[in-house]
């Protein structure tokens, strides 16, 4: 089967640019053959593309297709495993068409959410973060950075069903800052780009923080240990602010002599997605949005192979909130 993918034209250093990519045309053949509906995007990507990866996982390549997380609809299948019209998921990318053993594919119950493109989201990450790494429960006031992101927008939701007092988030425009007291239900919220983090802290979080749950590390990192209480519990989980400008170091080693004397314990901590991680994620997150005490974040783009690059800039850009995900047209029959 002839399909269309996006590949990289160079890898990156820097900021990536709309030439990066390019749309290639490939074959591809195997067991089974699945149609991609959607296509999960995260800033986390970046490291990937670039010449000097930092993260212990192969980078692409030029030719190489890009990407990670979709789901899909068999269209062929020679497995018993999976017939046709199952909606699966699998890491194969930004590409039109997948085909591969059955057993690189995920069979989903359609009929789990309301939108099969809740699958995409960073759930298993906000919540192994949250629930199991920084522990939070009653009495808690937690503080989560880049909370208007795919992980950021879940974990602070995810630290309220679990009992926290107060939930306060930080993101990069008033406007998203109206999302997450109005729409995501943290207590209080504030544009990180307006003064200080330590004095915002201080003054929304007078008595302190118990909990820090970090994506954007930097002078968000540095204003939370001025506002932990002692005994504060900190999960990084990732470094927003140095990760997406290219910095020389774009993962800094935390400032661990600062947070010794503050008594506060460093968590850093990488979700693998275990199968048990992604049940535990599922599990609660299906409680939660029967109860009516969550919403998914997400940001649906509409679009065809060819708009996922430019959607990809979008995010690293800030243009969109919540999980970012590309929906493909869904063909003629
Ligand atoms: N530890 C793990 O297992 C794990 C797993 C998944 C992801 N991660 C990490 O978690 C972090 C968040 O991932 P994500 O997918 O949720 O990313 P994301 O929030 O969707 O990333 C895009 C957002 O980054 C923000 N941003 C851009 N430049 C920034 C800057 N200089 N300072 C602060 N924020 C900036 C923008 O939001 P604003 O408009 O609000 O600035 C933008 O909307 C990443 O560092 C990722 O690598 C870790």
């Amino acid at each position: 089967m002839i399909t269309r993918e996006i590949q990289l034209t160079a890898q990156v250093t820097g900021s990536p640019t709309i030439d990066h990519f390019t749309v290639a045309t490939t074959e591809v053949d195997g067991e089974v053959l699945v149609r991609t509906d959607q296509i999960g995007l995260a800033a986390t990507y970046l490291e990937l593309m670039r010449a000097d990866c930092a993260i212990p996982v192969p980078a692409w390549r030029p030719g190489q297709r890009v990407g990670v997380a979709t789901i899909g609809t068999v269209v062929r299948s020679d497995s018993p495993d999976l017939e046709v019209g199952d909606l699966v998921q699998s890491m194969t990318g930004w590409s039109e068409y997948s085909a591969g053993p059955a057993g690189s594919y995920v069979k989903l119950d359609r009929t789990l959410f309301a939108d099969p493109g809740y699958h995409l989201g960073q759930g298993p990450t906000a919540y192994h973060g949250m629930a199991e790494v920084a522990a939070v429960s009653a009495g808690d006031v937690v503080f989560v950075s880049g909370a208007a992101g795919g992980v950021g927008s879940l974990a602070g939701q995810i630290a309220r069903c679990l009992g926290a007092t107060r939930v306060i988030g930080s993101a990069g425009s008033p406007a998203k800052v109206d999302y997450l007291v109005n729409e995501l239900g943290y207590d209080a919220a504030f544009d990180y780009h307006d003064g200080s983090t330590a004095d915002r802290l201080r003054e929304l979080a007078p008595e302190g923080i118990s909990v820090f749950f970090d994506v954007v590390g930097g002078e968000q990192y540095q204003g939370a240990l001025q506002a932990a209480r002692p005994g504060a519990r900190f999960a990084l989980c990732g470094s927003l602010s140095t990760q997406l400008g290219g910095a020389a170091q774009r993962f800094p080693q935390p400032d661990r002599t600062a947070a010794d004397a503050r008594g506060v314990t460093l968590l850093p901590f990488s979700c693998h997605h275990t199968p048990d991680q992604i049940t535990a994620w599922r599990e609660h997150f299906r409680t939660w949005l029967g109860e009516g005490r969550f919403v998914y974040p997400q940001t649906v783009v509409e679009g065809g192979i060819e708009d996922v690059p430019r959607a990809f800039l979008s995010l690293l850009g800030g243009s969109y909130r919540g999980n970012v995900s590309v929906r493909m047209p869904t063909p003629v029959s």
